[in-house]
């Protein structure tokens, strides 16, 4: 078994810097580097700190490739719910990377086996993912990667269940609005990454992040896979932290 680097910090803030100074360090060693983005709440502080980084001279996105892990099947990349949209306001817009240079699933794509393919080749293409950026979701999920009797290698499409779009309906106006589908890479493209840096947060996360990484490896928690992984780095606040060992 591989060891998962585990560093606990204060807050939400402190996880966002600690997170901050990984990509930092990639992209000085690696300029044209290939970073792995995900939306949610969680990656918030971080996408702030980048952002004033840039800002500092501390990092330069401009050769930058990016990849994100997931999109909702049926939104447009102008959807206000969409996580193209997301990234763009979070992130993207005020970072120097170039707009060529980023991808998020096609949320609209016709041919779905195709797009899949074509996002696989595109990362392959660029050199594979450097550093990859993971949430959790409460049911042990990574991108949209939902607990299920295997582990799902590619970028797929998925069925949404009802707890995953319970916790994303805050974002919408009824539950009816939130999508049934979504695109995301599959746990193995993540597994595919050079180095994996995942944040967790909050008291709602503890359990979860206790059954991730010190409860067996099995596809009922997706994110258990990750300690197969050799270079993983979880960064995670007391909340967060509080049950492991309990
Ligand atoms: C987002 C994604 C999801 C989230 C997870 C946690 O692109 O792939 O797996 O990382 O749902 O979301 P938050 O951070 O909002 O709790």
């Amino acid at each position: 078994m591989y060891h998962v680097k585990v560093k606990v910090c204060k807050d939400p803030a402190e996880v966002g810097k600690l997170a901050a100074d990984l990509f930092e360090n990639l992209i000085a060693e690696k300029p044209a580097g290939v970073i792995g983005l995900a939306t949610g709440s969680t990656p918030l502080p971080l996408y702030r700190e980048l952002i004033a980084r840039e800002k500092a001279g501390k990092i330069d996105f401009s050769r930058v490739h990016s990849a994100n892990l997931d999109e909702y099947k049926g939104l447009a990349p102008d959807h206000p719910q969409s996580y193209r949209r997301f990234m763009q306001e979070n992130l993207l817009d005020h970072i120097s990377i170039k707009y060529e240079n980023t991808i998020v699933p096609d949320g609209l794509c016709e041919d779905v086996d195709a797009m899949c393919e074509a996002y696989e080749r595109q990362i392959e293409e660029w050199g594979g993912v450097d550093l990859q950026l993971l949430g959790i979701g409460h049911d042990g999920h990574i991108g949209f990667n939902e607990p299920c009797d295997h582990f799902p290698a590619k970028t797929h499409e998925v069925e949404l269940t009802e707890m995953t779009r319970d916790a994303n309906k805050r974002f919408f106006d009824s539950i009816d609005e939130v999508p049934t589908a979504a695109f995301t890479m599959g746990c193995g493209t993540v597994m595919a990454a050079r180095k994996i840096v995942m944040v967790i947060t909050g008291k709602d996360k503890a359990d979860i992040l206790n059954a991730a990484f010190y409860g067996p490896v099995t596809p009922e928690v997706p994110a258990s896979i990750l300690q197969f992984h050799p270079d993983v780095t979880l960064i995670c606040d007391e909340a967060a932290y509080s049950k492991v060992g309990k």
